[in-house]
């Protein structure tokens, strides 16, 4: 039997329920479940009139046609705040938190460096030249004026290749013997080996850099690499001097290191420069005097350089005595190295980005 408090119970309900609406959906559900044709609660209470006893029956189908609409009325109402409540097409929330940028790519520390140094001589009218990383033993050793017992053509300090194999070589025409087909092949342990190939291609004047990547036997460890990158310079011409080199070197790492950067030349042998110099640039963490990363000494080595040695000249047959000509080469993980004071060349080969973050790009 229906009566009065199955009808406040039904409305008790229905505030409860719109309490929580929040959306048009939640609304029709609402709507559905109260006031539905086939299931609506209220419809059900319609429904049970016929058999309330006749005193009340009026009195209840007042309050259930009271109840309904209400419930039309607070639905519609709600239905209204929704509506207006909606933010208009296009609407842009600015309360909302950003989104976080995306990373920005830089350069890697050595790549910076390779490209510190390229500018530097191609500002001076230098070619940039690149060339194989696979070499015969006739460019890396032998044009090079390194003899068949010069220790780094031992198997323990150089990478061959299980197979020799054979170049075209294109040569100056007929200035001078290709190397025998059959001489062994590989990785090249230094740049010095491009001079040969530019050298054989190329009449003076030359004024090259060629950087690159070299391999050696070498265990990892905190200042070596199984490969690492060089740039070799040479520069060949019918009266080229010492004083040229000097002052080329001098220049070169004073713009590298900054204008106060002394520089010393202290005589060292390699065999395709002759006379040969080891350089060392003032420290330019302590300015010279004296700190960890030099070691206390105020200076620290980094190039190797001299004369080209005219048995070098000869190999890629310059005629003899007419062209005299320098050559330089130094390594970049090195120069990064100091120059960022890191103190572990692995940390370039890591790809660890909270290392690489740290330079300027
Ligand atoms: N090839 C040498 C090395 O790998 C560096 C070098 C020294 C290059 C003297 C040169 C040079 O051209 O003249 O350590």
């Amino acid at each position: 039997m229906t009566d009065a408090t199955d009808i406040a119970r039904l409305h008790a309900d229905f505030e409860a329920s719109l309490a929580v609406a929040s959306s048009e959906g939640d609304l029709q559900a609402l709507r559905d479940r109260f006031l539905g044709r086939k299931q609506g609660r209220v419809t059900d209470l319609f429904g049970t009139l016929a058999k309330a006893a006749p005193e009340i029956k009026r009195e209840l189908g007042r309050q259930i046609n009271e109840l309904k609409a209400h419930i039309e009325q607070a639905l519609d109402a709600r239905r209204a705040s929704i509506e207006a409540s909606r933010p208009p097409a296009g609407f842009v929330d600015v309360t909302l938190p950003g989104r976080p940028p995306a990373p920005v790519a830089r350069r890697h520390p050595l790549t910076v460096m390779r490209e510190r140094i390229e500018s530097v001589f191609t500002r001076w009218g230098y070619e940039i030249v690149d060339g194989p990383e696979t070499e015969d033993d006739w460019h890396c050793f032998e044009a090079l004026n390194m003899p068949a017992e010069h220790p780094a053509r031992d198997m323990q300090d150089t990478l061959y290749l299980e197979r020799p194999f054979t170049r075209g070589v294109a040569g100056r025409p007929g200035t001078r013997t290709p190397p025998p087909a059959d001489v062994a092949s590989l990785l090249r342990t230094h740049t010095s080996a491009m001079q040969i190939h530019y050298m054989t291609r190329h009449e003076p004047p030359i004024r090259i850099i060629a950087p690159g990547r070299v391999y050696r036997r070498d265990n990892l460890d905190v200042t070596h690499t199984p490969m690492f990158q060089q740039v070799e310079g040479l520069v060949v011409g019918e009266r080229v001097t010492m004083g040229d080199l000097k002052g080329t070197i001098v220049a070169f790492l004073q713009e590298l290191f900054g204008e106060k950067t002394r520089v010393v030349f202290r005589p060292s042998f390699f065999p395709y420069t002759e006379p040969s110099a080891d350089v060392f640039a003032s420290c330019h963490k302590c300015g010279g005097s004296g700190c960890a990363m030099c070691k206390r000494t105020g200076f620290i080595e980094v190039l190797g350089c001299g004369m080209v040695h005219p048995a070098v000249f000869e190999a890629v047959g310059y005629p003899k005595g007419r062209y005299t000509g320098f050559a330089f080469g130094m390594g970049i993980e090195r120069l990064a190295l100091l120059t960022y004071g890191v103190d572990d060349i692995r940390h370039f080969y890591e790809n660890d980005l909270r290392f690489l973050e740290q330079f300027p790009s």
